[in-house]
């Protein structure tokens, strides 16, 4: 398997010169995919990772031991302890860097530990030299804070990152054309909606268009209603206006699927989500009008509801990618590269607080790569 694959990021870490950073140490939340494996790794050779916590719900137990077989301290909360797991986690990898005067990196999937820090560690704010970011969730999340004192570095929002959308998109498409298919329930001839045209919703969606489904489009954001007109798509300005979708899936990164689209959907409707935790669906809501619950597959739960029907939840409202196979590992190795091109960037520059894209000359420096050992 090691030699099936390419080393990207090794060709990556090479090809900028990454350097080693005795001085630092890096405090991880991402996912333990094989992906991130040789990512973390990797990186664990330049700037040595204090801790990482493996965001739950895709944990996986192999990628868990080899990282532990290197000497890091792994842990792996459940989803709903991922806040409080994180808090205290850094409040150990700050506490280890004051005493031996080391500077702190965050590196990290969906904002977590710049909103812990922020909130709960201001006092020890200046151990930490900055913050690397993948998700759009997570630039969403330094946004948000009152005042950002330190650097984000984030390559969620590059050209590449646009590309891997419409991997991202598939990837959910595929994932439930499994689940679907282990039913005996067919895509193909049915009407589906989609909530957002983003980047994973556009790819959302045509991946629903090319196995046959009929695909009405909402999102908040008339210019993308245009967009997905102009593609050929159904649109809905306005929850009625979506039909009676026997496929509804959230892919905008906020609570799209709200409880009176919940309770205009037909019987027998599967709810998705495809952005990156449980929030598209109102699940307050949908709990307050279960009468009964049962499971129907190892990832769809079946909701008895008011109104004498049944829902289908995907995956209890989490990614429904994040069940199996995702997007393949050389798709994200291109955002891996930029990844490690941030981590010379901040260990670098050293920037004033404020976020920060990765530059345009560096993404190139990844797509070619890419192209040079695919
Ligand atoms: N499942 C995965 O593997 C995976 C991978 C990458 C990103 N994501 C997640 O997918 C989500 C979307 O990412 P993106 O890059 O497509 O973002 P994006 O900003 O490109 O797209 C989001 C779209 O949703 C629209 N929108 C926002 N709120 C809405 C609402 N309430 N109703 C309808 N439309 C609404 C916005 O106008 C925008 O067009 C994020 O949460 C991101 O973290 C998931």
């Amino acid at each position: 398997m090691h030699n099936f694959h390419p080393d990207f990021l090794g060709e990556a870490a090479r090809r900028i010169a990454l350097k080693t950073y005795p001085r630092a140490r890096q405090f991880v939340v991402q996912h333990l995919y094989p992906d991130t494996l040789r990512l973390l790794l990797l990186l664990h050779e330049h700037v040595p990772i204090h801790c990482i916590i493996g965001i739950g719900y895709s944990g996986n137990d192999d990628v868990v031991s080899e990282l532990k077989a290197a000497g890091i301290r792994v842990v792996t909360p459940s989803f709903a302890d991922i806040h409080t797991t994180v808090e205290s986690e850094l409040a150990r990898s700050l506490a280890h860097c004051e005493e031996q005067q080391l500077e702190l990196v965050i590196h990290e999937v969906g904002g977590y530990a710049i909103k812990a820090l922020h909130e709960k560690f201001e006092a020890s704010i200046p151990t930490v030299l900055g913050a690397i970011e993948v998700t759009k969730q997570g630039v969403w999340v330094a946004e948000a804070l009152p005042i950002l004192k330190i650097p984000q570095l984030n390559c969620a929002q590059t050209r590449l990152k646009e590309i891997e959308g419409k991997m991202v998109g598939e990837a959910v498409v595929a994932a439930l054309d499994n689940i679907l298919r282990e039913l005996g329930y067919a895509m193909v001839g049915r009407p589906a909606a989609v909530a957002g045209y983003g980047w994973v919703g556009k790819g959302t969606v045509h991946s629903l268009a090319k196995r046959g489904m009929h695909v009405t489009v909402m999102d908040t954001d008339v210019i993308k209603l245009v967009d997905a007109a102009v593609d050929g798509y159904a649109i809905a300005q306005n929850p009625k206006d979506i039909g009676t979708p026997h496929i509804i899936i959230g892919a905008t990164g906020h609570q799209s699927i709200h409880a009176d689209i919940i309770d205009s959907l037909p019987n027998r409707s599967f709810i998705v989500s495809g952005a990156s935790k449980n929030h598209e669906t109102d699940l307050v809501h949908l709990e307050s009008i279960t009468l009964n619950k049962y499971s129907i597959h190892p990832h769809v739960d079946a909701h008895e509801v008011k109104g004498n029907k049944t829902l289908f939840l995907v995956n209890k409202g989490y990614p429904v990618n994040f069940t199996g196979s995702s997007v393949p590992d050389e798709i994200v190795e291109f955002l891996f590269c930029e990844l490690i091109m941030l981590v010379r960037e901040l260990l670098d520059q050293r920037p004033a607080p404020g976020i920060y894209p990765l530059k345009n000359d560096l993404e190139e420096v990844a797509a070619q790569i890419w192209l040079d050992l695919r």
